[in-house]
């Protein structure tokens, strides 16, 4: 707590003390986690009128103030050991598991990386296989939270921040074959864990706002399953 983020990531941006929590950055534009903030992106970028802070430069607070509405967005920014952690699960989220949807992750052939290829990617995610995957760059990194990239994945979404670089998915609900279920427990679409239904045009849409229905639903029927 006593020192600040590493502010090079979304999910990373964020102060020390006091400000860690009541100064808020823009770090998820997923409104279920960063509620009201969501639109000031993910970038740590300043929505501020003070002329002297750069607009465009990652790492600065939204507004230079202190807040009692602190989304739990803010709360993500360290909370993210072990990626199962409080404030994953209770987005819905796990840590990715480096393998499902994992042709979209690496290179199409395999890298080797050298010493001082896997000391850089070392220096921004301590997790060793970054170093052979492409979201050792940043540039990916950042998009792959995006209905864009998230429409190409067949099994899961992946979260909007990247705190050290991980990755976070989305928990689905299925059964022990592993078909994915709908809100009634009932097998649905196989590609995406949604089911569509009639006058329902949720499929195919806005996967970020289609994200926090499907998840609260499919978590209802996990509950109900259960009892
Ligand atoms: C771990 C996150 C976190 C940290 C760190 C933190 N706070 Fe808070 N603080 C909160 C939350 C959450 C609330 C409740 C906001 C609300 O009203 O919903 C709050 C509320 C407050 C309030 C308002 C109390 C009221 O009566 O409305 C004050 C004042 C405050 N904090 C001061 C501080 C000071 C000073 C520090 C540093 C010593 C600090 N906070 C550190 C999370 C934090
Ligand atoms: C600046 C980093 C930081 C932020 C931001 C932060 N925490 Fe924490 N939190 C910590 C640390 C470090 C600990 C462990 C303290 C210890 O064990 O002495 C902790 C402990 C906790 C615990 C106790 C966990 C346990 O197993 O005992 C809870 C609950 C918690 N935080 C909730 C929150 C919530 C809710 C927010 C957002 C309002 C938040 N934290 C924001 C750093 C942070």
């Amino acid at each position: 707590m006593s020192l600040p983020g590493t502010n090079d990531h979304p999910g990373d941006y964020r102060a020390s003390g006091c400000s860690s929590c009541h100064v808020v950055y823009a770090n998820d534009r997923d409104p279920a986690h960063s509620a009201g903030y969501a639109a000031f992106g993910h970038s740590g970028t300043s929505a501020t009128v003070d002329p002297t802070i750069d607009r465009s430069q990652s790492g600065h607070p939204i507004k230079h103030v202190f807040t009692r509405s602190i989304p739990s967005s803010q709360c993500m920014v360290c909370h993210m050991h072990p990626g199962t952690n409080m404030l994953t699960t209770y987005f819905g989220l796990t840590w990715w598991d480096n393998e499902i949807d994992g042709d979209k992750m690496y290179p199409a052939k395999q890298k080797n990386p050298s010493e001082e290829e896997r000391y850089r990617s070392s220096l921004k995610n301590p997790e060793a296989a970054a170093a052979r995957g492409l979201w050792s760059d940043d540039k990916f990194l950042e998009q792959t939270g995006t209905p864009e990239f998230n429409k190409q994945l067949k099994t899961t979404r992946f979260a909007d921040f990247h705190g050290h670089g991980w990755l976070y998915r989305g928990v689905y609900a299925h059964d022990r074959k592993g078909n994915w279920l709908d809100k009634e427990g009932k097998q649905s679409c196989t590609s995406c864990g949604y089911s569509p239904r009639k006058g329902d045009a949720m499929h195919g849409l806005s996967l970020r706002a289609g994200q926090s229905w499907k998840r609260k639903s499919l978590w209802r029927a996990t509950r109900r399953s259960r009892n």
